[in-house]
Formats: structure tokens, C-alpha cells, sequence
């Protein structure tokens, strides 16, 4: 595959995909976790001359987070210290007219890329290809750098539309977040620990069967709503409050798979056994095993008890492999970010390899200061579809580019 390193950009024009796709509260970027993590690739381009054209999303239409790039390309620019032009336009005449007049070390960023309609569809490589934001922009372009690592299982327009027209180069980040990735999902070092939580429940449970059917993993560790269906599985009664919340989430639905993982691998799963509700404001802990359990009737769980997190501690410090992707609860509010930020914890001073990623969640180990995790990923789904032994289409797009272009590049 293509590296950074591997071309000359003096004067050429590069479209760099990037996925600063961030958490918003009130309208705003709350964490620039994504922006620091691309920063090295950035400062490359511009350095080396390139004239540069950033694309990224942010979120999908009609969700609340889904905001335009004025204030991603001011992060950007406060980031750099020099100015990121945003420029209201994706592929239109607008659009083009100013990539045509950047000047090397200049750089623009375009509107969210998802406000075309094109980019919100998954399709195959060769239909992104026909689409009118690859055909508009392909002939402006000279090459096209993808770091955006947190979507390389998407396969939209602007992440793998490009493959097979312009040499499609990894970035940094990507180079990064790909080596640590392999390395721990290859390696033959034990114990092996994941620790699945959060709310991507379909995911981590592909994540789990795969990883247990394939000798990837000795002990998994579940948390957040992943941590739910499992209890559930084992025979757990969560509480008419959860289950309704469960229902509502479609998450019921995903009990009997997680049984079925539970059946052949029972001893591996590890589920909490106490978690943390909601009691007129305040943090309550309550034991699976307790009579208090009744409360779960009536108050959401909104975390997982110290208890578990003293447990899973023990765990954690005896791997030499840590994979650890979503939150163990509702870390946003400071009282049920205990189990989050103990389990993150317990990883950054465990002597594992590390890697620990869940979107927007990873913003938490940079608020608590946690340190010694080896490689904290940008990636949420992109990194649970890995560890699902899933193809990423990014990364397919990647080998498919580096054969078409590699001998054209050498002669
Ligand atoms: C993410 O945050 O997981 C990535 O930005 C991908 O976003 P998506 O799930 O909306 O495609």
C-alpha cells in the first residue's frame, strides 16, 4: 500500500479524506481528539507543498450532531496556527473554483461531506466511482491521501471512489492505527482480553464470536449495553425499566445470540455482577445477587458497579493483550463514568499491549488523563468490524490502488 512518504507534492493538489467526525453538545465540537490525531499528516502535506482539499463528514442527516465543517475548519486552523479555509460547497463550481486557485501550502476544507446524498449510501467501489462528487472532483485532483481510519468501513464516494483514478495514498494516522490493530489481533502472546462495551451491541457480538471461534481471544470482559445482553443470556433478570429501555433499542432481539455464544463459550464471557442506577440523582451501586435488585425495576442502570471494575482490574493486569472498544457506561455524566474510567485505567497500567478505541467514548481517557494505553484508536465501528475479521473497504480500496498504480508510479 501506498505510504506519505512515497510521492512529491511540491504544487500538486491533494484531496485528504479525513474523519474529525466529532461529539457536539449544544451545537458545538466538544472534544478535538480526531483533529490532534491527524494533525502529523496535515502539517506533512502542507510542508511538502501540496495544495490541499480536506473532506470529512460529520454524523448523517437528521441526527442532532449533524452540523456543517465552519467549526471543524476552525480547530483546524486554531490547530495548525494558519488559516483552513471553509468553503460552503462540496463539488459544485464554487468548490472548484477554489481548489483551482489554492497555492501550494494552502489548504480548504469542504462542506460536510454527507450533505450530498451520493456520500450517504454505502456501495460497491466501482459505483462510487460513477458518482458525480468523484467525476467532478477526480480531474482537479493529483492524488488522494485517506487517513480516515474511523470510517475505513464504509465504503462511500469520498473514503474509496477514487481508488482506481488517482494513486490512494495511507496517512499517518492510518498507517498507525492499522499496524496496532494487526499486531494485536496476530499475535500468538497470552492472555488474550477484550473488553467489549457501549452500545454497538450487533457489532461486538460479531466481535466476539470471531475473535473466541478463532482463538483470538482467552476472556472477554463486557460492559455498557453489550454487558446487558450478556447478563441477560446467562439468565439475569435486569429489571422492567432496562428491559424496556432494551426493547426500545431493538436490543431484546439480540439475547438468543448471545446465548448461543454463551453455549460454546460460557467460561470466556465475563458479565458484570453489579452495576449502578440512577437513585434520586445519585450514584446507587447494587449487587446482581442482592434484594435490592428490585430497584432495577424502576430505576435505569447506568453503569457497571466497583465491584466489577475491582474484578475486571485483576483480569486486566495479568493480560499481555488488551483490545478494549466502547464505554462500560453513561460516561458523559461524571457519577457513571467510574466504571469507564476505572476499566481505562486498569488498562493504561496493565503491562499489555494495548489497544483501546469507541468513537466518540476515547474523548474520556483524555479528559481523566489516562495514561500507558499503547495505542488508543480513533475508531469505533471501523475497529470492531477489524476485530470482527471483517474486510475494511478503505483498506481494500488501498490494495486495490497500490495495484493499479504501482508499476506506472516505479517506470
Ligand atoms: C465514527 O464515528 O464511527 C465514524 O466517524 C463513522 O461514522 P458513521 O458510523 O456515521 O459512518
Amino acid at each position: 500500500m501506498f505510504k506519505l512518504g512515497d510521492f512529491d507534492y511540491h504544487g500538486k493538489t491533494v484531496f485528504l479524506r479525513l474523519d474529525i467526525n466529532s461529539p457536539i453538545k449544544n451545537g458545538k465540537i466538544i472534544s478535538d481528539a480526531r483533529f490532534r490525531a491527524v494533525l502529523p499528516t496535515v502539517i506533512y502535506l502542507l510542508e511538502h507543498g501540496a495544495k490541499l482539499v480536506i473532506g470529512t463528514h460529520q454524523s448523517k442527516p437528521y441526527k442532532g450532531d449533524y452540523i456543517t465543517t465552519e467549526e471543524h475548519a476552525a480547530i483546524l486552523s486554531r490547530l495548525l496556527g494558519s488559516e483552513v479555509e471553509y468553503v460552503e460547497d462540496i463539488f459544485g463550481k464554487y468548490a472548484r473554483e477554489k481548489i483551482k486557485a489554492l497555492k501550494p501550502g494552502e489548504v480548504i476544507m469542504l462542506e460536510n461531506l454527507r450533505f450530498a446524498a451520493e456520500e450517504v449510501f454505502y456501495r460497491p467501489l466501482e459505483e462510487c466511482e460513477r458518482t458525480f462528487f468523484v467525476r467532478k472532483l477526480s480531474p482537479l485532483i493529483d492524488y488522494v491521501v485517506n487517513d480516515a481510519f474511523a470510517a475505513a468501513h464504509r465504503s462511500q464516494p469520498s473514503l474509496v471512489g477514487f481508488a482506481r483514478l488517482k494513486p490512494m495514498v495511507m496517512g499517518f494516522l492510518m498507517e498507525k492505527e492499522v499496524e496496532a490493530l494487526t499486531r494485536a489481533y496476530g499475535t500468538e502472546e497470552r492472555p488474550r482480553v477484550y473488553v467489549l462495551g457501549g452500545a454497538k451491541v450487533d457489532d461486538s457480538l460479531r466481535v466476539a464470536e470471531n475473535v473466541l471461534r478463532n482463538g483470538k481471544a482467552d476472556l472477554i470482559l463486557t460492559g455498557g449495553l453489550v454487558g446487558h445482553v450478556f447478563t441477560l443470556a446467562k439468565g439475569f433478570h435486569l429489571g422492567d425499566a432496562n428491559l424496556e429501555f432494551m426493547e426500545k433499542k431493538g436490543l431484546l432481539k439480540l439475547v438468543d445470540w448471545a446465548e448461543r455464544i454463551l453455549d460454546e463459550f460460557y467460561p470466556q464471557v465475563r458479565t458484570p455482577v453489579d452495576f449502578a442506577v440512577d437513585y434520586k440523582g445519585e450514584r446507587l451501586e447494587i449487587d446482581l445477587l442482592s434484594d435490592e435488585k428490585r430497584l432495577f425495576d424502576e430505576h435505569p442502570i447506568l453503569d457497571i458497579g466497583s465491584r466489577t471494575v475491582e474484578k475486571y482490574r485483576e483480569v486486566l493486569m495479568k493480560a499481555r493483550i488488551i483490545v478494549a472498544n466502547g464505554p462500560m457506561g453513561v460516561f458523559e455524566r461524571e457519577e457513571f463514568a467510574v466504571g469507564t474510567v476505572g476499566v481505562f485505567r486498569a488498562i493504561g497500567e496493565s503491562s499489555a499491549f494495548s489497544v483501546v478505541g469507541g468513537g466518540h467514548s476515547i474523548a474520556s481517557i483524555y479528559q481523566h488523563n489516562i495514561t500507558g494505553i499503547s495505542h488508543v484508536s480513533t475508531g469505533g465501528g471501523a475497529m470492531l468490524s477489524f476485530f470482527a475479521g471483517e474486510k475494511l473497504p478503505v483498506l481494500e480500496a488501498f490494495r486495490t490502488s497500490y495495484e493499479r498504480f504501482k508499476d506506472a508510479i516505479k517506470g
